[in-house]
């Protein structure tokens, strides 16, 4: 068995980190989570003041303060997880807020966000034995990916999961408000002009509105053993 590059794209909330998470931990492979970074990079321009009120960006200012994000994962072994690190602090739980969630889109359309980000993708991502979960990953940071999985579920579907999880959380949230958040961000993910979200050629299809978590892992699972034929 060869030791491969997965690429995992597809639309918001619809399990992609569940399922490469669980997918790494099984054959040995490095997790790396794209959507984190672009979700660091917005946290801080949130705390910079680089986002104002009305929800513009101060484009300038972040461009200028671009190469003092630092963004690193670190196994956390008494949470039992990997966790994001924005200039030395962990900041995983933080990232995962309706705060951030309501303002990653436009910072992920930011060219210079996104050459920044890219570029550190590729280093953590150059020796093969890795899954990478994103949006542009099959079409733009790996574009040799030797397996590329585009998954998609309706809109519907990922706002409850996505309400139950932070609901689950203890997190106070409406479930229209969740529902607008995951149109919109597919709406701003699909029509920006740079690396919009959208299917490789080569990629498969998983749609999995009415599969359970344990089909997805199986359908997986075998996507990877044959991708990893010698
Ligand atoms: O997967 P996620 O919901 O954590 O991603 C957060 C946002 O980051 C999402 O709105 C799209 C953007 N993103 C991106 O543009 N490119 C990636 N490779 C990963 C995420």
């Amino acid at each position: 068995m060869k030791r491969i590059t997965i690429a995992l794209d597809g639309h918001a909330s619809c399990g992609k980190s569940t399922m490469a998470k669980q997918l790494a931990k099984e054959i040995n492979y490095v997790y790396i989570d794209t959507g984190a970074m672009y979700r660091a990079v917005t946290l801080y321009a949130m705390r910079q003041g680089y986002i104002k009120a009305d929800g513009s960006i101060d484009e300038a200012a972040l461009e200028a303060d671009i190469s003092n994000i630092i963004i690193m994962f670190v196994y956390n072994t008494e949470k039992g997880r990997l966790e994001t690190y924005l200039n030395g602090e962990s900041v995983e739980d933080e990232i995962r807020t309706m705060e951030v969630s309501a303002h990653v889109s436009p910072i992920a359309t930011l060219g210079f966000v996104r050459s920044a980000m890219v570029d550190l993708q590729r280093l953590m991502g150059e020796a093969k034995g890795v899954i990478l979960d994103g949006r542009d990953i099959g079409t733009v940071v790996f574009p040799n990916a030797e397996l590329k999985v585009f998954v998609t579920a309706a809109p519907e579907v990922r706002a409850q999961r996505r309400y139950d999880e932070l609901t689950g959380k203890g997190l106070q949230v409406d479930y229209d408000e969740v529902l607008k958040n995951v149109r919109e961000r597919d709406r701003i993910d699909s029509t920006r002009a740079i690396s919009p979200l959208r299917k490789a050629d080569d990629a498969v299809v998983l749609d999995n509105s009415h599969m359970t978590r344990e089909e997805q892992m199986a359908w997986l699972r075998g996507a990877f053993a044959v991708a990893s034929r010698d």
